[in-house]
Parts: C-alpha cells; sequence; structure tokens
C-alpha cells in the first residue's frame, strides 16, 4: 500500500542552527503515529516545517503527501493539499473572529468556484461546536483572543474538523486540557479517523494515548527519530523516562545542540 505521507531526511534550520538532521517518517492512510521526545529535541519544528513556516530553512530532504511534493508547495498549497497543523501555542488574532478566519480557511481549502455558502458554513459550524461542547459565543469571539488554554486547543480540533485534512499534526492538543475536555477532544479526533487519513500525534504523556490509539510511537531525539515501537513504548516512557533510551542508544545530550 502507498504511503499517505512521506519523509526522506528532513533537515531544518533557524537562524543559522540545525534543528532537523536528518527526520525520516512514513505513514499509511488510516494510521496514528505518536512522536515523543524531551523538550527541545526538535517536534515543533518538525510540525513547522512541513507546515512551511517561513523562519524555519529546509536544507534537506523531501516530504511527500500522496506522492505529490510539499517542499514544493507554499504555505498556501499544503493547506489545500490537506495538511493541517494544531499549534502548540496557537496565536491570536485580534479583529479576525473564529468564524471569518473558519470560513476563509475552508474555502481556501475548497478553492474558486467551490466555496461554502454562509447557511451550511454556520450549520456546520454549529453542529461541530456542539459535538465539542463549545459555547455558541466561540463562534464570534476574536480568533483565539483571551482564550484560556484548553479553550485555545479546542479550537484547534474543531478548525481540524471543519477542513478535514489528510494530515493533521497535533502538537500538544492535550496539553491545557482538562479530564474532560481531553475525553471530548479524542473522541472528535476518533470520530474522524478515516482509511483515507493520518494523524501525527506530538505529545508528552501516554495518558492522550489512552484514549487516542496510537499504531506507532516514535521517540525523538537530537533532531530525529531515535526509536519506534508500538503503544507499549509510550507506557515505558510514562513509567520509566528516557534516560533507558538514551543509556541504550548512547545518547548523552539530547537535546538538539548536539550533532
Ligand atoms: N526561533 C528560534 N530561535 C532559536 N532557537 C530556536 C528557535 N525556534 C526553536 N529553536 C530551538 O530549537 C530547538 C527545538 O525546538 P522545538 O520547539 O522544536 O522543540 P520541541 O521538541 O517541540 O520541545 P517541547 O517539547 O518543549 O515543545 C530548541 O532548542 C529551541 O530553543
Ligand atoms: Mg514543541
Amino acid at each position: 500500500m502507498a504511503n499517505l505521507f512521506e519523509i526522506h531526511g528532513l533537515k531544518s534550520e533557524i537562524e543559522g542552527k540545525e534543528i532537523l538532521k536528518g527526520f525520516s517518517l512514513s505513514i499509511q492512510g488510516g494510521q496514528v503515529h505518536a512522536i515523543m521526545g524531551p523538550n527541545g529535541t526538535g517536534k515543533s519544528t518538525l510540525a513547522s516545517s512541513i507546515m512551511g513556516h517561513p523562519k524555519y530553512e529546509v536544507t534537506g530532504g523531501e516530504v511527500y503527501l500522496e506522492g505529490e511534493d510539499v517542499l514544493e508547495m507554499d504555505v498556501d498549497e499544503r493547506a489545500r493539499a490537506g495538511l493541517f497543523l494544531a499549534m502548540q501555542y496557537p496565536s491570536e488574532i485580534t479583529g479576525v473572529t473564529n468564524a471569518d478566519f473558519l470560513r476563509s480557511a475552508i474555502n481556501a481549502r475548497r478553492g474558486e468556484g467551490s466555496e461554502i455558502s454562509l447557511i451550511k458554513f454556520v450549520r456546520l459550524m454549529e453542529s461541530k461546536m456542539r459535538e465539542l461542547e463549545m459555547n455558541p459565543e466561540f463562534m464570534h469571539r476574536y480568533l483565539n483572543e483571551g482564550f484560556s488554554g484548553g479553550e485555545k486547543k479546542r479550537n484547534e480540533i474543531l478548525q481540524m474538523m471543519m477542513l478535514e485534512p489528510k494530515l493533521a499534526i497535533l502538537d500538544e492538543i492535550d496539553s491545557g486540557l482538562d479530564i474532560d475536555a481531553l475525553k471530548i477532544v479524542a473522541a472528535g479526533v476518533n470520530a474522524m479517523r478515516h482509511t483515507e487519513r493520518s494523524f501525527l500525534i506530538i505529545t508528552h504523556y501516554q495518558r492522550l494515548l489512552n484514549y487516542i490509539k496510537p499504531d506507532f510511537v516514535h521517540v525523538m531525539m537530537q533532531g530525529r527519530i531515535v526509536k519506534s515501537g508500538g503503544p507499549e513504548l509510550a507506557e515505558r516512557l510514562e513509567a520509566e523516562g528516557y534516560d533507558w533510551v538514551k543509556e541504550e542508544l548512547g545518547i548523552v545530550d539530547e537535546t538538539v545542540s548536539q550533532a
């Protein structure tokens, strides 16, 4: 079976400092891959580099979504092609309401001539907000402005549910969520699992993976994957931390400062 998403030897730097040092991963349609790893090992950099964030300069490697060369696409094209990132730290945008933002995003994804009608959009947004147990007032609030940490995370999932990406990257979607919200968000993600959609879930905690069952768990250190396994790997990390991985692999400094 062809891979839905493939990364080969991705290298990326910021302000001349290399962060990703040859990151490779293949994801088939329908799979959920989790990435865990100590702070500062390049997880968010990976997410931003895939999305084409202008701060990160990709200096090597290849990225393919359904065989299409992602690195050749500009940022808008990547979203249109079906890449989505729920950010670790979502930005606040004053003056743009949540509804305005989402409608533009959906229309950009659909392309000219296939825009969603206002009435359909409102119905869709209302129904997804109900699913996520969000207060309807969030429709007309400025994007993320004054949202609590958990409200921002729930709003990122709302965006994902409405945009229906092919590959959804969720960067620490569980941070800041209370227990009930975690279950609601996980249910939202699970409802979207589909043979033609994949998920890359970055998390520090195994607990999220109790609710969203991953097919594979990868450990990231020094800007690349250093170990892969199944859900049991996340359980062992939760119980024992990362020292045993470092010992096993002879890694002294797991951050990206080391080559
Ligand atoms: N704008 C920047 N300027 C300088 N260094 C940066 C910049 N952005 C990221 N870095 C460095 O790149 C490294 C990797 O950062 P990244 O955010 O990818 O880590 P992470 O694995 O997501 O960590 P965490 O688990 O804490 O979210 C860090 O050492 C960070 O300080
Ligand atoms: Mg991060």
